[in-house]
């Protein structure tokens, strides 16, 4: 892929690509959106350093790919509804995506994307880790994926969301969960390219098979996905960018750094219903 406004540097032959030479907080030409937009689509995960944004031109950044998503539980900083904390200190119990997971797939449309803006970091520590569904449903034996191919999993938010931000003062008694049904490989809406689309975090059941076969499929599925070959690691600096393609990775926040303190925002884009 040739880029004229922009400079594109693969951090692995299958995931992730640092991007340079522009600034996310000045509005962005067509021809500069459409490549990053590529980038995003050829490397799955785009990085960028530098960049001093305010939380509108966060927002403004995210809006040129959508509509930004509202989170169902995280209570959102003053005014600013579709934007979410992540913040961990010596007083966190859990950090947000301390697992392996694709953002907020118990929503009927799971978002498209996430942008994480990270203002402060520990050092050394704190990266996070992505990893290609493309390449580890690629990686799969053609009897396997005749076999996953038409099977569907439960996504719940229940048991994530349930109780986990009381310590910000939210009080959840009453308040619905979402929960949806997706195909357990989807075809990205843009690339045409199949993934898998099941994780621990969100996904309860694969509905076509007895739980104890669920059980062994999702164990087996979810450590798959997450072998290293098909990863990339970031590690960022103050004012670094994550633009990440929640169709087709999963990511996983390191906690390895308590009790220092990491601390950023994130928009995050809505996406369409799995297929
Ligand atoms: C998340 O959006 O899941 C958190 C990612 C991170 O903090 O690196």
């Amino acid at each position: 892929m040739a880029y004229e406004t922009i400079q594109v540097e693969p951090l692995t032959p299958r995931i992730g690509a640092e991007i340079s030479g522009v600034d996310l907080s000045q509005p962005l030409g067509n021809q500069t959106f459409q490549e990053i937009h590529d980038a995003l689509m050829d490397h799955l995960v785009v990085f960028f350093r530098d960049q001093e944004m305010t939380i509108e031109q966060h927002k403004d950044f995210g809006r040129l790919f959508g509509e930004l998503h509202i989170h169902p539980g995280s209570p959102p900083p003053h005014g600013h509804p579709e934007v979410l904390v992540i913040h961990a200190d010596e007083n966190s119990k859990y950090v947000a995506g301390g697992n392996w997971h694709s953002d907020v797939t118990c929503d009927e449309e799971p978002p498209m994307g996430s942008v994480l803006h990270i203002h402060e970091i520990p050092e050394p520590g704190g990266d996070t880790l992505f990893a290609s569904m493309y390449a580890a449903y690629d990686a799969l034996s053609d009897t396997m994926k005749a076999f996953l191919d038409p099977l569907t999993a439960i996504h719940d938010g229940e048991h994530v969301y349930r109780g986990r931000y009381a310590d910000r003062g939210v009080d959840d008694t009453g308040k619905d969960y979402p929960n949806a049904e997706h195909p357990v490989i989807r075809t990205h809406p843009v690339t045409g390219r199949k993934g898998i689309f099941v994780n621990t975090a969100f996904t309860t059941r694969i509905k076509q098979v007895t739980r104890r076969e669920s059980d062994a499929l999702m164990a087996y599925l979810c450590e798959h996905a997450t072998r290293p070959e098909f990863q990339c690691r970031f590690h960022w600096r103050p004012n670094s960018v994550a633009f990440w393609d929640n169709r087709c990775v999963q990511h996983h926040a390191m906690w390895d750094y308590y009790p220092q303190v990491r601390s950023g925002l994130r928009v995050t884009i809505k996406g369409d219903r799995p297929f």
